[in-house]
């Protein structure tokens, strides 16, 4: 197994600007979430692009069934936390259900708030038209954002069901005309969440800003998974376009049974552990 040393990864704080740079290099973007500063930093010293502070954290941190009941005080607080933890990733931070759907201005007022209390580089918001005007608000006023298509699991209570979108021709041209108007609007990249993969290439193609994919297949210019996914964390939940690339579950599970052990059988602290 060869793994990427440290010294390969190049030490430029990765910015929109260098991004864009990215994709005209043909250069793969990669990109995690994190909730804390002790994962952005393993992240950051691995040489990841973008840190995401997703809503997901709805789902892996306060064991929520759904992401609607993230709240902008739990957004940035995380978020400060991350920026503290990694230095060159860009921190992106999602805007929480609610937090921007209403009018630009409350987008505005609310996108403004996580940006200047946590020290993130931009914001992500999920939807195509009805965000546009806020995007375009946004970036004028210096806040990058980033958009969400495809599976949007905010509107997980108008579609019902997590399962992959576009895959109709009506659903899949209204995807691809959202990505343009998105662009038109000033994002500076959109996450493609489990689109198919030529619908998310043609996409990829025709934009000129990146397209992160997540479950839409190996032409987007970068990819993102949520990170206890792909490290065997989240084990109730393994869609098709999760690589595990450890079990960590079964690894912390059976330290602490050793702990437990150790300590029930008077093994720990041993001499040496104790003054
Ligand atoms: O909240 C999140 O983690 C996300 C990623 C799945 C893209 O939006």
């Amino acid at each position: 197994m060869s793994y990427t040393s440290s010294k390969s990864i190049d030490p430029r704080k990765v910015t929109t600007f260098r991004l864009q740079e990215m994709k005209e290099a043909g250069q793969k973007i990669t990109a995690l979430t994190a909730y804390d500063a002790l994962i952005a930093r393993i992240l950051d010293e691995a040489g990841i692009d973008i840190i995401l502070v997703g809503d997901s954290l709805g789902n892996v941190v306060q064991g929520r069934s759904t992401t609607l009941g993230v709240t902008l005080e739990a957004m940035i607080y995380h978020t400060r936390a991350v920026v503290k933890g990694a230095k060159r990733p860009m921190i992106v931070a999602d805007m929480p259900f609610m937090t921007y759907q209403v009018s630009s201005e409350e987008a505005f007022r609310n996108a403004g708030k996580i940006m200047k209390e946590t020290g993130c580089n931009a914001i992500k918001l999920e939807g195509g038209r009805l965000v546009v005007d806020a995007i375009e608000r946004l970036t004028e006023a210096g806040i990058p954002c980033m958009g969400h298509l495809g599976l949007t699991p905010q509107s997980i209570n108008k579609f019902g069901t997590y399962r992959v979108r576009g895959t109709d021709r009506a659903e899949a041209k209204r995807i691809y005309q959202d990505a343009k108007l998105l662009e038109e609007a000033g994002a500076f990249s959109i996450v493609l969440e489990k689109i198919p993969a030529d619908l998310a290439q043609k996409i990829t193609n025709e934009l000129k800003i990146p397209t992160i994919g997540i479950g839409a297949g190996p032409h987007c210019d970068g990819q993102i998974l949520v990170y206890t996914d792909m490290l065997g964390l989240t084990i109730d939940f393994s869609p098709r376009f999760v690589r595990r690339y450890a079990m960590l579950y079964d690894d912390i599970k059976n330290a602490v049974i050793r702990y437990v052990n150790d300590v029930r059988n008077l093994d720990f602290p041993n001499e040496n552990e104790s003054y």
